[in-house]
């Protein structure tokens, strides 16, 4: 059951204290990638999940969120939309500015890669302040129609997180493992 594969996922993910820097416990996904089965139960516990909602984009965040994203988009049917640290993606970009403990950082998204209305369910591997999900979010708001509120807790760690934003009735559902 999710349970039984939830607790799979869980040990297989490897915990480094003091990693970039100290007292920071960074979450190491590489370990679960090296588990084929802990990886194919993370994948399906989202694909069960978000099959037959509608969803047509998935938005995957630099960088762990390419490794995650990709085959969940694949399994739904949707497309994959990569939301990228600056100056990466060569067409026109919009960019979103957001904070990071030092300083700032800026992501973007190439322009028509998603349309008004459409349903976007956006991936990465975990939240730590949420700036990064905020940002993202925020890219998808610059597009047309794409309205949703979002009531965030902050300093708030989980080892997968997914977000679907419901543009037309303007709901945002947060999810995590
Ligand atoms: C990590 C993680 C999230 C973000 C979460 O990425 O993969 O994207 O931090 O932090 P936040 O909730 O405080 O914004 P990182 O900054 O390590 O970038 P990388 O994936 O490109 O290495």
């Amino acid at each position: 059951g999710d349970d039984t594969r939830i607790a799979r996922i869980s040990s297989a993910i490897r915990v480094i204290p003091d990693f970039p820097k100290p007292g920071i416990l960074f979450q190491d996904i590489t370990t679960l990638l090296l588990d084929p089965r802990a990886f194919r139960d993370t994948i399906d516990l989202f694909v069960e999940r978000y099959k037959n909602k509608n969803i047509s984009v998935v938005a995957g965040i630099e960088a762990r969120g390419f490794i995650f994203g990709p085959p969940i988009a694949l399994a739904i049917g949707a497309k994959f939309v990569p939301m990228r640290k600056p100056k990466k993606l060569p067409g026109e970009v919009i960019s979103e500015e957001y904070s990071l403990e030092y300083g700032k950082d800026v992501m973007e998204m190439h322009v028509g890669a998603v349309q008004a209305g459409e349903r976007a369910l956006i991936v990465d591997d975990l939240i730590a302040t949420g700036g990064t999900l905020c940002a993202a979010i925020r890219l998808l708001g610059n597009v047309e129609n794409f309205n949703f509120y979002i009531n965030m807790r902050s300093g708030f760690a989980c080892l997968h997180i997914i977000f679907t934003t419901h543009p037309n009735k303007g709901d945002l559902f947060h999810d995590h493992y």
